[in-house]
């Protein structure tokens, strides 16, 4: 890889403002300074540094971030407050994006990456892997629609959703309301309100606390993220 890609990649400054760095000798390959932005370097082998401190070349980045209400999961806009908008300035790149999308009232685990195959294989339906709920429910669940969510139901007409195992913790007849946890494998839009819709209920507060078998550090306080380690993206890689 090129010198100037090597250091832009690690977000030292737009590939313009890299060259610049290289030009006024300020960057070394194996100990040595090297002033030409286009030499080669073995990203798995040279040692690149800036003014004396090494930049250690680093491919895909990780972040498990506990969503907060009131934020979209899209990487920027116009009018509403982003997941990404929550990053450092340290942290932010511009190829880091959720790996899937939560409802803006939704709380939870929202994997943040620039790995675009992991993401896919995470949210492809394809691929069964499953994303865990808790939600509160404005209504009695009861156990014909853990059948029904069991079943393959269709939600909206004709829509047909994957079997999803339904359990229901707690059900407050006198409150009418109902604490639950939904497994599914695949992630339609709006995909837990409308199954619990389909039932003639409503969801009133949605939390994911598990995507594969990475279950939501708790923690990690509301609105705080902080890099993934070793395990837990073995942990996500895991069939
Ligand atoms: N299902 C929903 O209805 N909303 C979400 O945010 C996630 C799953």
């Amino acid at each position: 890889m090129r010198l100037d890609k090597y250091l832009a990649d690690m977000d030292l400054g737009s590939r313009k403002e890299v060259k610049q760095l290289i030009k006024s000798n300020r960057v070394t390959v194996n100990g040595k300074v090297e002033a030409s932005d286009k030499f080669h370097v073995n990203e798995q082998e040279d040692q690149v540094a800036l003014d004396g401190e090494e930049i250690v070349y680093q491919k895909y980045f990780y972040y498990i971030l506990n969503k907060p209400a009131g934020v979209i999961s899209a990487t920027v806009d116009n009018f509403e407050a982003t997941t990404l908008d929550i990053f450092s300035d340290q942290d932010f790149r511009d190829d880091l994006f959720p790996v899937g999308r939560l409802d803006k009232d939704t709380e939870g685990l929202l994997i943040i990456t620039n790995d675009g195959a992991l993401s896919h294989r995470l949210l492809s339906p394809k691929k069964h892997v499953e994303k865990e709920y808790l939600a509160t429910v404005e209504g009695v669940m009861t156990q014909e629609d853990v059948e029904r969510f069991a079943s393959g139901m269709k939600i909206d007409g004709d829509e047909i959703c994957l079997p999803a195992e339904l359990k229901i913790d707690q059900v407050d007849e006198t409150n009418n309301e109902s604490t639950i946890r939904l497994v599914l494998q695949e992630g339609k839009f709006h995909q837990v309100k409308r199954m619990v819709h389909a039932v003639g209920k409503e969801v009133t507060y949605l939390q994911r606390i598990r995507m594969g078998h990475l279950y939501l550090d708790e923690q990690l306080d509301l609105g705080s993220y902080r890099e993934l380690t070793e395990e837990e993206i073995a942990l996500l890689e895991k069939k």
